[in-house]
């Protein structure tokens, strides 16, 4: 009987898992999915009479029903890489100029287009065939384990079908389609639960769950696109055919991937894929085109992060019309009066928008975007939406033109506009209390004088009950009276006053960064201190002193000078060192020449190890200028992951390029 019952389950595993073959890989289901759940159902049966009959491999092991307290780590043997983007045929054609020249090769190339899934980047790595490990591209060296997770997912064999290699790491993405996606949040939306805004974040939400019975019960699936670690077999000679051999192996692929010739080919594909962009089950937001021979693909490797041999050519960004119901002016720290169109809600690639900044009244007019108007609103990924145009024919005959108030409409104070400046200003300073509460959230905040727990709404209340007026009186709250606010229980009412008396011991930069003077970010606060290395020196210094200062320019400097000639800003500055607020000294820097001196640098992409402000910092610091744009004049440019036209542009101009690891010798070299 065992015998039997032996020779029945392996029948149904190999049924099943050929089922899941034709249905993920081939799309060419041969049973409808009633009868795929009755295998399922069988072969569930046989293994609760005999549970030694279970196999690691069974489609019924898909799903562990221990949930783990944490993602372990995987480091990748070899790293998973980004793609950088081009956003025109330009961009496009500047890619496969430089993979000419690099090769130094002429004619056409081949590629290989493929759909850029909007997904999640995975790693699925099989010992002998079998699946033993899944993990997320994570910093693209070091991953999160998601192996159970990615078990559950139907689309990812357990087996491979042979001949499989001992080892073979397969990348791909895992990515939730449309119908899937819609009909989740549906039921999660009848249920009275959270939706989810996109595929994109379902798919990753989903597959980051430490509960794999989560991850089971969603719709995803997955296509492979790419090799990692490989031994025991050799690896294939081309894109096109590594897709072929994925396949053949049971791991399911784009149905969609071409081999083109050249960028006529290249831009052909973008075109017809982009027609069929929205009647394709799954969303995308672009095609990846991909060296074709891997040989040279080698040969041309990867700059921080990203192939030389790949790019990603992004789909013009999604777009929707809806109406303006008012236009309202919002009063910012500066006071700077921003304009923002309040819309009827509006889904735009993902995410519902109902108010857009209009920047500007300047920008209102020249796009004459009118209370009442029909407008054309834009959001590519995970960029702020904006009002692109106004759609005349369907313009009301009452929609109403907008002027630039003459009071604010927070405090009634002027509103003032320097000539030639795009920005008109509230004129009330801390008398305003729109400003007053934004001066006191950014003195507040995480990069400032880090108060924890003095949040906006605790803010807006202190305002509003007059209780504080300048940062400095918020060191003369009580305890009594923080209590009393909204929200706010004994307890957090302790905390924040502890919150409140640790920020008294601060730094030089995080103060002169939480003063809120105009034009002054964490970078330049940073740059000031360092220069002068106290307030004092700061404060006497006139104008053409501030310049000296590494990326100080005439206006920003200006802005200084005119922040601390003001008596109410003295003032406030004053009461702080009364009330304890202490920031000591620095050594201020030696004025004499950085090892940089003289050089010019652009910084493009992300950085791993630091933020860009932090690289330009270390550059300064060194004496090197640092500016956006790319000229012949420019001595370096720095290239984090994802770099884009201006990595392009450098190449183009024959600027040295330099990655982020000899961009850390350059700095290390000089000793800090
Ligand atoms: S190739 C070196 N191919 O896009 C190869 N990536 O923006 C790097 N993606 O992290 C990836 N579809 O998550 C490749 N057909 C495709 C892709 C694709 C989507 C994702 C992937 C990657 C990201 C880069």
């Amino acid at each position: 009987m065992t015998e039997e019952a032996a020779a029945r389950a392996a029948e149904l595993r190999a049924q099943i898992a050929q089922h899941d073959y034709r249905y993920y890989v081939l799309d060419d289901p041969l049973i409808p999915d009633a009868e795929y759940d009755r295998l399922m159902l069988e072969l569930r049966a046989l293994e609760s009479a005999h549970p030694e009959l279970i196999t690691p491999d069974s489609p019924t092991q898909r799903v562990s029903g221990t949930p783990g307290g944490s993602f372990g780590e995987i480091v990748h043997k070899v790293a998973m890489l980004s793609l950088d983007n081009a956003f025109s045929e330009e961009d496009v054609q500047a890619f496969d100029r430089r993979v000419h020249e690099r090769l130094g090769v002429t004619g056409d190339l081949d590629y290989v287009a493929e759909p850029k899934l909007d997904g999640l980047a995975v790693t699925v790595i099989y010992r002998d065939g079998l699946l033993a490990q899944a993990a997320t591209r994570g910093d693209g060296l070091t991953g999160e384990d998601v192996t159970p997770n990615v078990r559950t997912i139907r689309a990812v064999p357990q087996r491979l079908r042979p001949p499989a290699p001992p080892l073979l790491e397969a990348r791909g993405e895992i990515f939730m389609p449309l119908a899937g996606f819609e009909r989740m949040n549906r039921e999660a939306r009848e249920r009275g639960e959270k939706v989810f805004v996109n595929p994109r974040n379902a798919a990753a939400g989903s597959l980051r769950q430490l509960d794999a019975r989560i991850t089971a019960s969603r719709p995803l699936t997955a296509f492979f696109y790419g090799l990692g670690a490989l031994e025991g077999a050799a690896p294939p000679a081309r894109q096109s055919e590594l897709l072929e051999w994925l396949r053949r192996l049971g791991l399911p692929t784009s149905r969609d991937a071409r081999t083109v010739r050249g960028v006529a080919g290249c831009l052909g594909y973008y075109r017809e894929l982009g027609e069929r962009r929205s009647s394709l089950p799954y969303q995308i937001d672009g095609v990846v085109y991909k060296l074709d021979d891997r040989a040279d693909q080698e040969r041309l490797g990867f700059v921080s992060r990203a192939p030389r041999w790949a790019i990603a050519h992004k789909f013009a960004p999604d777009e929707a019309l809806t109406v303006v119901r008012d236009i309202e002016f919002q009063v910012g720290r500066t006071g700077a009066l921003t304009p923002v169109a309040r819309l009827a809600p509006v889904f735009v690639s993902g995410v519902t928008v109902s108010n857009v900044t209009l920047h500007n009244i300047d920008e209102v007019h020249r796009k004459d975007v009118r209370v009442g108007d029909t407008v054309v609103v834009r959001r590519a990924g995970d960029v702020i939406p904006e009002v692109v145009s106004v759609v005349p024919d369907r313009r009301r005959e009452d929609a109403r033109p907008v002027q630039l108030p003459e009071r604010c409409p927070v405090c009634g104070s002027r509103v003032l506009r320097v000539e030639g400046e795009a920005v008109a200003r509230c004129t009330g300073g801390f008398t305003c209390s729109a400003q007053r509460q934004e001066a006191l959230r950014h003195f507040a905040s995480r990069r400032a004088l880090d108060i924890e727990g003095l949040g906006e709404r605790m803010i807006e209340q202190l305002v509003e009950r007059d209780q504080v007026k300048s940062p400095a009186d918020l060191y003369a709250l009580t305890l009594p009276q923080l209590a009393q606010l909204e929200r706010m229980g004994e307890k957090s009412a302790a905390n924040l006053l502890a919150a409140i008396e640790k920020s008294k011991q601060t730094t030089l930069p995080r103060l002169l960064y939480g003063l809120g003077i105009r034009d002054v970010g964490e970078a330049t606060a940073l740059a000031l201190a360092r220069h002068f290395g106290s307030l004092e020196r700061l404060m006497s210094a006139d104008e053409r002193t501030i310049q000296q200062v590494p990326d100080v320019g005439p206006v920003v400097a200006a802005h200084i000078a005119a922040f601390f000639a003001s008596e109410e800003h003295l003032r406030v500055i004053k009461a702080l060192r009364d009330k304890g607020v202490t920031w000591p000294d620095l050594e201020p820097a030696p004025r004499s020449t950085g090892s940089l001196t003289g050089r010019t640098f652009v910084i493009t992409g992300t950085l791993s190890s630091m933020t860009r402000e932090q690289a330009q910092e270390a550059l300064t610091a060194r004496g090197a200028k640092v500016t956006a744009s790319v000229s012949k004049k420019t001595s370096y440019i720095v290239a984090g992951g994802e770099a884009g036209s201006k990595l392009a542009r450098a190449e183009e101009l024959g600027v040295p390029v330099l990655d982020e690891q000899q961009f850390l010798e350059l700095l290390g070299s000089d000793g800090g």
